[in-house]
């Protein structure tokens, strides 16, 4: 019988050079498209977190694809979801840091309010190339005083090394490449 790993291996699909030349695009559509997937997904990231994590406050997801696996992990753990989003889309008093990425630069943002000091949180994403994302979402957490557990994605990039660049932070990816 197929495992949920091989179930999730089979809905990530590959498209060179988008967006750009020379980079081969991993696609996890296929995977919100199918819901023994999407489940598996949940269920992976569900059963690592509960044998690694004793206490979990709050799940923090990623602009924009780490939003449609956080909210599902978050409610599976009975803990609350937090956004950071790219520059400007979130209202009131907000943190942000600027940062590289693969195919260009951006800032993320995280409401002043969203985790109080102390407070144990996982992040969560789709994928992980440079670690640019992760490293800028760790920061803004640590300028919020949160207790980071670990970072959490369905995909790593190997040869991106983006490991190296969150060296202090546990990284748990469910497929590698
Ligand atoms: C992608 C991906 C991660 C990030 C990974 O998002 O979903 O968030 O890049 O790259 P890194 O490890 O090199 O930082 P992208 O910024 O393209 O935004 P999107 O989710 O809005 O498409
Ligand atoms: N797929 C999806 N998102 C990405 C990728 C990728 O290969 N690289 C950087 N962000």
């Amino acid at each position: 019988p197929e495992s949920k790993l091989q179930l999730v291996q089979r809905h990530i699909r590959a498209f060179p050079d988008y967006p750009k030349k020379g980079i081969l695009f991993r696609d996890i559509c296929p995977i919100l498209k199918d819901p023994a997937a999407l489940t598996a997904v949940t269920d992976l990231f569900e059963e690592h977190v509960r044998k690694n994590h004793q206490q979990v406050d709050l799940i923090v997801g990623l602009d924009a694809r780490g939003f449609l696996f956080g909210p599902l992990l978050a409610q599976r753990l009975g803990v609350g979801f937090v956004l950071v989003r790219k520059k400007g889309k979130l209202p009131g008093t907000t943190i942000s840091v600027s940062y590289d990425l693969e195919y260009g630069k951006a800032e993320a943002e995280i409401q002043e309010d969203a985790v109080a000091p102390g407070q144990k949180v996982l992040i969560i994403d789709d994928l992980l190339a440079t670690g640019g994302t992760l490293y800028a979402a760790c920061e803004l957490l640590g300028k919020q005083q949160a207790d980071i557990l670990g970072c959490m994605v369905v995909i790593e990039l190997k040869e991106m090394n983006g490991i190296d660049k969150l060296k202090s932070h546990n990284v748990f990816s469910l497929v590698q490449y």
